[in-house]
């Protein structure tokens, strides 16, 4: 399969939604070895009991998702973390919400590609709903925060087609900065 680290990651954002959040925060944090990503929400929550069938590829609901590529849900997310020797952390609570957070070597040799970055960032502020999102991305000492409902009062509702493409522009000239401004102008 060719799962790349944003599909993991849309996937998470998309738990969060289906467990009825209404704050999801996401953290994309890089230094040079090592990639922190955290997706945290006020949603339903999970059970103690409920959160290890989670994170198990045995329990995992195959028939919920019938056109879905391939399971990238926690279970994956989890394998994922422990074939790279990286970390995975899993915190929830009934009724509060959920965090989870992936920790990567970056240059692993069984590292899936990141994907399109600035794509996703689009794609989770765009979703349908009444949610806020906060997403902080720092690569090096270099970082952005981008708040949807500051997002929103910019470019007016976020569900159709132009806002979308100018989200998806404003993450790109983000990500150019960040590049540039970590390592510098060639070494993006
Ligand atoms: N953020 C979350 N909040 C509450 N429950 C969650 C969250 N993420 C996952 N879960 C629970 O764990 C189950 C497994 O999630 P996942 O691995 O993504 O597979 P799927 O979404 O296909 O069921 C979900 O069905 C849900 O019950
Ligand atoms: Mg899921």
């Amino acid at each position: 399969m060719h799962a790349t680290l944003t599909d993991i990651l849309y996937e998470l954002v998309q738990n969060a939604l289906e467990a009825r959040a209404t704050l999801i925060t996401v953290d994309y944090l890089e230094d040079d070895q090592t990639l922190t990503c955290c997706v945290g929400d006020n949603g339903c929550g999970m059970s103690t009991e409920e959160m290890k069938q989670a994170t198990d590829p045995f329990y995992t609901d195959v028939t919920k998702h019938a056109h879905r590529r391939v399971g990238l849900g926690l279970a994956f997310a989890k394998q994922l973390c422990e074939t790279v020797g990286g970390e995975f952390h899993i915190d929830s609570h009934k009724g509060e919400g959920t965090s989870v957070a992936l920790v990567l070597p970056k240059h692993h040799v069984d590292m899936p590609p990141v994907g399109d970055l600035p794509y996703l960032f689009a794609q989770i502020m765009c979703f349908q709903g009444e949610y806020e999102m906060l997403i902080h991305r720092r690569r090096g000492n270099v970082s952005y925060r981008v708040v949807r409902s500051e997002l929103r009062e910019s470019v007016g509702e976020l569900e159709d087609a132009t806002a979308f493409s100018l989200v998806k522009l404003y993450f790109e000239r983000s990500e150019e900065e960040v590049k540039e401004e970590a390592y510098g102008k060639n070494h993006a």
